[in-house]
């Protein structure tokens, strides 16, 4: 992406509503000890009833490893169950890609579907937060 593509994006993205459907919505994720934005995470509205919000997230090779993916994607689901209250949550992802399954395990989502290309787990809201109130 060019920078002035990423202006671009990120323009659009900070005047998106929150809850606009066919439409994915993208947040930056920074460390509050030394200001970085360490990674991104969002989530996909589909505009189909029947399709579940797909959320997906990257971080910064500098800071793998250390459970910033697992709080803020713990964090994030929270907030998405709570504000959007969808029934379920998927996240995808290829098959060969144990870090993000390992996270999606972590998390307590439950394997859907898997093929050689790709793996999907989910979470219920019920399940969810439940999950978070016995923490
Ligand atoms: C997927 C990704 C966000 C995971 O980040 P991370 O920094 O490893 O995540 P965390 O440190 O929060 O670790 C989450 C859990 O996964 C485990 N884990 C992470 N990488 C692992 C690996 N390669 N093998 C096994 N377990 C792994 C961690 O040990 C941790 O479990 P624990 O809490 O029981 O110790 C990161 O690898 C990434 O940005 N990858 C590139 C982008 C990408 O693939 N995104 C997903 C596509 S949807």
């Amino acid at each position: 992406m060019s920078t002035t593509e990423a202006a671009n994006y990120l323009r659009a993205q900070s005047i998106l509503d929150g809850r606009t459907l066919n439409a994915w919505h993208g947040y930056a994720v920074q460390h509050l000890a030394d200001g970085r934005v360490i990674g991104d995470l969002g989530i996909w509205l589909p505009s189909a009833p029947e399709n579940a919000p797909d959320i997906g997230f990257q971080f910064h090779p500098a800071y793998h490893g250390r459970g910033y993916a697992r709080e803020a994607v713990e964090a994030f689901l929270t907030h998405t169950f709570t504000t959007l209250t969808p029934p379920r949550v998927t996240a995808t992802c290829a098959s060969a890609n144990m870090a993000s399954q390992a996270l999606m395990k972590r998390l307590g989502m439950r394997l859907v579907e898997a093929t050689p290309e790709d793996i999907q787990y989910d979470v219920t809201r019920v399940q969810w937060l439940t999950h978070v109130a016995a923490q």
